[in-house]
């Protein structure tokens, strides 16, 4: 059973807690020149691309530096130094704030907007976590099969027709269509329909105005807006009725997640989710459990499609380790190590959940420099830990699998590598995000060479999520037969390279 740490009871105030609140020495932390009254770092700010205003500002400022927004000044960490004390669970916790406490209105207290004091947290996480386990994946691998299937029936459409294919579009109708198959049994139809499920237009409707929200001083500077929101909620909420009825209509499902929520109790307490609760939770695994993985799998097929030669590598590990075998099971999955590296290669320059907030659960010193009192909170900004040259070298822009080599891991300082988060409130979908994405490029590997548009420049676009945007790629059917390339290694792969089941939640080191 993991622990939040922070008692029950033991509540900080809610709401936007600003910098100069729980930062004493504050004035010691640089920000943007130009800072003018009222308005604080906009001048010249992005309202579009925020992230990436950001990484510009962490380049120019160094490892911790606050930008304020309107009244609303926050701190952002990114060295390796900062971010790994930050990973202390004994003295920092996950912080709901910003873009996350937009969310609450939705989503309230379910496990990824739960308050670390909130009892559902705990309760959740134990009912839900074994929904995770490997058993549970190898359950859902046949299913994710099906749907990456389904891609490539759409994919091979577009080719005969001449078509390039819109790859962030199609990874988000295959990513939802998974967690929405694997978790509660249901079928949007996503690749049988020309314009977008409603559910998800509702959903990134509710995403984009939470991210709005942090651009203007007051709510009600986004009225119409805010009518529109109410209206995605709605929408959400109504088709998450309808799911939970029909599962409730037949009298139980196939122990996925939905079965979970709705039948199991806890193991120790007996307690159960409530309705509310379940409502709360299926949004959240449907929302949480595909942007991030489509936006993951668009990069990496953007850099595929940019390195012929890392391509070529990662096909003749899928042609060696799948040969002929028309439906590979999960441990033939399991086995794509250099796929495996490419995902992670591409997570580490865009991790598609970008940052995280950790506040402090007692006043402390942030590597020991800077003083924080209880509660005051900071960024974590993994897009440019992940580019920090003191860690990753003066190459941290390019494109290279090999630094996710076992013993180059080893090398690394632990916690300078953070997709996924960190702690207890870490991804709980991390390893079902990692299977599904390495089976899609598998296949996709393994039957089409990617081509880029030579006129693609990599534009990023911002929700709560990173995704390419705009990205097409051409395709070719491959006719190569599917023999070992030059180059790659022979034979079985060793046992230690393969995945080792471990529990998705608890890491040690990441
Ligand atoms: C590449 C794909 C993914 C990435 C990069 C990602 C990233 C993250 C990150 C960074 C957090 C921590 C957020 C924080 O500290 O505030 C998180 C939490 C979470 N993720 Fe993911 N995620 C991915 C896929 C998934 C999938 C597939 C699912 C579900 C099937 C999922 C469900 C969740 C949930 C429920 C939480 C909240 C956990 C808790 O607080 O107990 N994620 N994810």
């Amino acid at each position: 059973m993991a622990e939040t740490g922070t008692r029950p009871g033991d509540t900080l105030p809610k709401g936007f807690r600003s910098a100069e609140h729980g930062w004493p020495e504050l004035a010691r932390i640089p920000h943007p020149p130009h800072r003018i009254p009222l308005l604080g770092d906009l001048l010249g700010a992005s309202r579009s691309t925020p992230l990436q205003d950001t990484l510009r500002y962490a380049r120019q400022l160094g490892p911790i530096f606050r930008r304020k927004a309107f009244a609303r000044e926050f701190v952002f960490v990114w060295g390796a130094g900062l971010a790994a004390d930050m990973a202390d669970e004994q003295r920092f916790a996950k912080h709901v704030g910003l873009g996350i406490a937009n969310l609450r209105p939705v989503v309230g207290d379910a496990l990824f907007t739960a308050y670390n004091h909130e009892s559902n947290w705990q309760l959740a996480h134990d009912v839900l976590a074994p929904g995770f386990s490997r058993e549970a994946m190898a359950a859902y691998h046949p299913m994710m099969w099906d749907v990456a299937e389904r891609l490539t029936g759409h994919w091979d459409q577009e080719l005969a027709a001449g078509r390039s294919v819109d790859v962030p579009g199609d990874m988000t109708k295959l990513t939802l269509e998974t967690i929405a198959r694997t978790g509660f049994g249901h079928d949007f139809g996503s690749f049988e329909r020309d314009r977008l499920h409603p559910f998800v237009t509702a959903m990134v409707g509710t995403l984009t105005y939470a991210q709005r929200l942090n651009s203007v001083p007051s709510p009600a500077l986004l009225r119409r807006a805010g009518r529109r929101n109410e209206a995605d909620i709605a929408y959400l909420h109504r088709t998450v009725d309808d799911l939970v009825r029909e599962r409730r209509a037949t009298g139980g499902g196939p122990g996925d997640l939905l079965d979970r929520m709705l039948d199991t109790a806890h193991p120790v307490t007996g307690e159960r989710l409530s309705p509310e609760n379940v409502r709360r939770q299926v949004i959240t695994f449907l929302v949480a459990g595909h942007e991030t993985t489509s936006g993951a799998l668009s990069f990496a097929l953007h850099y595929l499609s940019l390195n012929p030669a890392i391509a070529a590598r990662a096909r003749a590990e899928v042609d060696r380790v799948w040969g002929d075998t028309a439906v590979p099971g999960y441990e033939q999955v399991a086995k794509l190590r250099h796929v495996r590296r490419v995902l992670d290669e591409a997570l580490r320059l865009w991790p598609t959940a970008p940052a995280f907030a950790r506040e402090a659960r007692a006043d402390t010193e942030l590597d020991g420099d800077h003083p924080m009192r209880r509660g005051a909170w900071a960024l974590v900004l993994t897009a440019m830990l992940h580019r920090d040259p003191e860690v990753w070298g003066q190459d941290a822009e390019r494109f290279d699998p090999d630094r996710f080599e076992a013993s180059a891991v080893r090398a690394r300082a632990p916690h300078t590598y953070k997709p996924f988060g960190t702690g207890a409130r870490a991804c709980i979908g991390r390893q079902f995000a990692l299977h599904e994405a390495t089976l899609v490029l598998g296949l996709l590997l393994r039957r089409y060479d990617l081509r880029p548009d030579p006129a693609y420049r990599l534009r990023v676009t911002e929700r709560l999520t990173l995704m390419p945007e705009g990205l097409r790629l051409h395709l070719e059917r491959r006719t190569a037969p599917r023999s070992t390339a030059p180059g790659a290694p022979a034979g079985p792969v060793p046992d230690e390279e393969v995945s080792a089941p471990r529990c998705p939640v608890h890491r040690a080191g990441d």
